[in-house]
């Protein structure tokens, strides 16, 4: 059979995405649904059976493939780390940048002989990936031993889909591309137990010429603030000491309420008055950054000084054709503002270079605003064509090999700054949350700081999940060496 003819057959089986249906943006209201109980006979079907979610992508995604394994433990199923030992991996997908993608088609292409091997293995694909046609048709027409895909829309559905799956022959579609509601009570395996993501709201409005999140994502969502505090509450009751609020733009935070004249600088204001010792959030875009917010958290307290501000580019005429709706010196105006009132704030930001046209003029201004703000440190990235953008439609005349010497030599800058950023606090005693053993070596500990920066530290197991002194004496480019402090305080408590 040709392709198109079995992509037709399969076609009445599935409910494909559709890129121009997802950028459609409806006045209709969100409607706040509950997540309802996976029926009984739903709730065995995988018992004696194991799991695995390979996750790539930002927090977000890191999140929803918590809430997938919460669905996934409701009904029976157990973890595993072992590819050969799974009975359903499921593969959480990122669309953001090609090398994203590329790394996902990798690893289908590798579990190809596994599912050979074992044809009952349920292999499925989920995440902002499967919401973009081309992706899907791909997989339809070269990776067939998929047996599931589904979308970031429809995660609550996983149980049914799932069913569907095992008892089908054919490979199983579903992907909305209109949002749909934001449902409430999903069940959730946390992966850490110091550590907890919330989200405040889902999608994007903004429409980034470059970016893909929008059309993956939906339109913005905002969950109602009680159900977030709830959270918040609950998270600190039982014994998490950190969150963090998760949006694509969290300062878009309750602009969709009809009812309610309620904003992310409402929210964090009362997040502050919750008995959790560390609130971060992420991502802040520069744009509705506000007076109010920034006075909010200037309280301090549980707010940390820690702010990512992705800046994108330092040049007014790239962020204009980026969309980002600033420009450079709207943004260094913000900087000195949130300086103002948190002089000892940490910012990091995001870059991309190598926008379709940037000149060699556009990337020095990058540098020289990144000379100017010194962030502590930058995730840097090569602009990636995204099928369906704006952008994507730009003629670009910049060669890659440029492209990627310019990464390089802004990656040079970034990192000189770090390195002198992080010598100024040699000497300095910080707070650190200690996470765990470091990866490399388990006799040090690792944690972090407010401001998010990675230590090592030698000190007994039992200090993990606590709050420690740690005085800095060896600061590094990426992360700092120190000695705990507190022990005699520690010492004379024991006695
Ligand atoms: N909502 C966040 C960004 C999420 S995507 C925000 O606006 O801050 C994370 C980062 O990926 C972006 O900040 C941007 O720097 C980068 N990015 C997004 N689309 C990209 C593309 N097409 N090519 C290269 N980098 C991209
Ligand atoms: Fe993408 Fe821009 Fe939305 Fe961030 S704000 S997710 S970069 S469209
Ligand atoms: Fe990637 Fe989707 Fe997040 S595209 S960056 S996983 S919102």
């Amino acid at each position: 059979m040709v392709n198109q003819e079995k992509e037709n057959r399969f076609r009445k089986f599935f409910v494909t995405p559709d890129l121009k249906l997802a950028k459609k943006r409806g006045k209709e209201d969100v409607k706040v649904l509950q997540f309802e109980e996976i029926p009984e006979e739903l709730r065995t079907i995988g018992r004696g059976k194991h799991y695995l979610i390979q996750t790539y992508g930002c927090q977000m995604n890191v999140h929803d493939s918590e809430v997938i394994a919460g669905i996934l433990e409701q009904m029976g199923y157990s973890p595993t780390e072992e590819e050969t030992q799974a009975d359903i991996i499921l593969i959480n997908t990122c669309a953001v940048r090609e090398n994203a993608e590329d790394k996902v088609f990798g690893s289908l292409g590798r579990l190809k002989q596994l599912k050979v091997e074992k044809p009952e293995l349920i292999l499925g694909v989920c995440g902002c990936m499967s919401q973009e046609e081309s992706v899907v048709n791909r997989i339809l027409r070269r990776y067939q031993h998929v047996d599931l895909i589904f979308g970031t829309h429809n995660i609550h559905r996983l149980p049914y889909l799932l069913q569907n799956a095992l008892f089908s022959k054919e490979m199983v579609v579903e992907v909305w591309s209109k949002e749909g509601d934001v449902v409430e009570n999903m069940p959730k395996v946390r992966q850490d137990g110091l550590r907890a993501w919330v989200n405040i709201m889902y999608g994007c409005d903004k429409f980034c010429t470059y970016c893909i999140v929008p059309y993956t994502r939906g339109k913005e969502r905002s969950r109602r603030p009680e159900d977030v505090l709830q959270e918040v509450r609950d998270l600190a009751r039982q014994g998490y000491q950190e969150v963090t609020l998760l949006g694509q733009n969290v300062n878009a935070y309750g602009k969709d309420f009809a009812d309610l004249d309620y904003r992310f600088a409402d929210l964090m204001d009362d997040v502050r008055k919750i008995g959790i010792p560390r609130v971060r959030f992420t991502t802040s875009h520069p744009r509705d950054f506000d007076d109010r917010l920034i006075e909010v958290l200037a309280k301090r307290g549980n707010l940390v000084e820690h702010i990512h501000l992705p800046v994108q580019s330092g040049s007014s005429r790239i962020l204009k054709l980026m969309a980002r709706k600033y420009d450079r010196e709207s943004y260094l105006d913000l900087v000195r503002r949130i300086r103002q009132a948190i002089p000892d704030v940490v910012l990091t930001t995001d870059i991309i270079v190598g926008f379709p046209n940037e000149t060699e003029e556009e990337f020095q201004e990058t540098l020289s605003l990144v000379k100017e703000v010194e962030f502590d440190s930058a995730f840097t990235f090569i602009y990636s064509p995204r099928e369906g953008t704006p952008a994507a439609k730009m003629k670009d005349n910049i060669p890659m090999e440029e492209k990627r010497d310019r990464l390089q030599r802004l990656n040079q800058l970034v990192s000189d700054i770090s390195r002198k950023k992080n010598e100024a606090l040699r000497g300095q005693v910080v707070e650190v949350l200690v996470e765990g053993e470091s990866k490399k070596d388990s006799h040090v500990l690792a944690g972090r700081t407010r401001t998010n920066k990675l230590v090592h530290f030698k000190g007994p197991k039992n200090l993990i999940g606590q709050f420690v002194q740690v005085r800095i004496d060896n600061p590094k480019t990426w992360t700092l060496e120190g000695e705990w402090v507190d022990q005699q305080v520690h010492s004379q408590v024991g006695v």
